[in-house]
């Protein structure tokens, strides 16, 4: 492969003898944030007592500067662990009456899925999945999705999906729900750091992930609540602050970890220094090509997305590569882990098998060269 792309693995502290090629499902801290973490956990540890004194100006700093950088309304972000979080206390915000019907797409996170099926079994309400097919246009997909907005209570729509990797046409579909009246929730796991301004306009609530593409400590995300919600929108843990703002409730969750969320600025500093959205830029091509490479040599191949996701590609596995099952599924996984030494994501939709391949400012063209060469032996 050629390419004029530098790539910065000398920033993160990533097992050199690993291809990392799957950084969309846990992320990757860099150095400088990993050693802001250590400095302050252990100053925590010098006096517990006056650390959490000092806490809660430190976690609002960090908050406001997190804010600010999605482009957020300040007011209306709150901190909290993982889009998952966000995602079930956004979903336990809106009414869903007995008889309701939870609209999500078939490319939704399996996870958010089980969270739209918990508030569906405790309302008496239903979840009703609008299949999308892998390679539909944005136009394809409003014309889709929109005939189930008018009949839901609240639509849960991906930014960036998953299983399939793919740019969701958001601001479109906010548009619909917002003319139809009805409240959408935006999981924006993938947005922080792939998406410029990743807050949708309009959203009632968006919920990112600083974990994943940002690269600030796992345990840091967003959730950004439109005016009418604030109120109501209430952490998981009742505590100290459960009278205050909408900030406030979920600053202080109790006694925990917050080093992830006071060292996430950090993070931030070093996608500055890389020149983040220009260094994305080439990694996205490089990842391009990385997935056409891999898709060559197992006899794969790469589907033509209306919108793939700047820096992850899907290689369609050959069609004699089954995988029925999640256990199957980390089979694979771990299997390629093993017998190749990479790590990747193994995902399924509509019955195919995908290998789901991520780059970041570590990975360069001999990742997927090696991974091109071991894979044939593997499969
Ligand atoms: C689209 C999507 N939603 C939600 C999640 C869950 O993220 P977390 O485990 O940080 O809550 C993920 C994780 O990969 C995801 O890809």
């Amino acid at each position: 492969m050629t390419s004029v792309w530098q790539p910065r693995p000398d920033l993160w502290s990533l097992d050199p003898a690993v291809l990392h090629l799957n950084h969309g499902s846990w992320g990757a801290v860099p150095l400088a944030a990993q050693r802001e973490a250590a400095r302050l956990r252990a100053r925590s540890e010098a006096n517990p007592a006056a650390w959490f004194r000092a806490l809660p100006e430190r976690v609002a700093a960090a908050r406001t500067a997190l804010a600010r950088w999605a482009g957020a309304d300040e007011a209306g972000f709150a901190l909290v662990p993982n889009v998952s979080t966000g995602v079930t206390v956004a979903l336990a915000a809106v009414d869903v009456p007995a008889g309701g019907r939870i609209v999500v797409t078939s490319h939704r996170y399996g996870a958010v899925r089980f969270a739209a099926e918990r508030f569906a079994a405790l309302r008496g309400a239903s979840v009703v999945e609008v299949p999308v097919p892998l390679t539909s246009s944005a136009d394809e997909v409003v014309a889709l999705v929109s005939p189930a907005v008018s009949g839901a209570d609240v639509v849960l729509l991906d930014q960036i999906t998953s299983a399939t990797a793919s740019v969701v046409p958001v601001a479109r579909l906010v548009d619909v729900c917002r003319s139809a009246g009805v409240p959408v929730i935006v999981d924006g796991a993938h947005g922080p750091g792939l998406i410029e301004a990743p807050v949708p306009e309009g959203a009632d609530f968006w919920a990112g992930n600083f974990h994943k593409w940002a690269c600030a400590p796992r345990g840091t995300a967003g959730l950004v609540v439109a005016p009418r919600w604030r109120s109501r929108t209430l952490p998981p843990a009742v505590s100290w602050s459960e009278h205050g703002t909408l900030q406030q409730r979920f600053d202080w969750q109790a006694t925990a970890d917050y080093v992830p969320w006071l060292a996430a600025p950090v993070a931030l500093d070093v996608l500055a220094e890389l020149d983040w959205p220009a260094a994305r830029a080439s990694v996205s091509g490089l990842v391009a090509s990385g997935a056409e490479l891999v898709a060559k040599a197992i006899g794969g191949d790469v589907p033509e997305l209306a919108a793939p996701a700047p820096t992850m590609r899907l290689v369609g596995l050959p069609p004699s590569i089954r995988i029925d099952d999640k256990p199957a599924e980390e089979a694979l996984r771990v299997r390629i882990a093993r017998d190749a030494g990479a790590e990747v994501n193994v995902t399924v939709h509509d019955g195919r098998a995908f290998l789901r391949l991520s780059a970041h400012a570590y990975t360069g063209p001999r990742d997927f060269e090696l991974l091109a060469a071991r894979l044939p032996a593997v499969l």
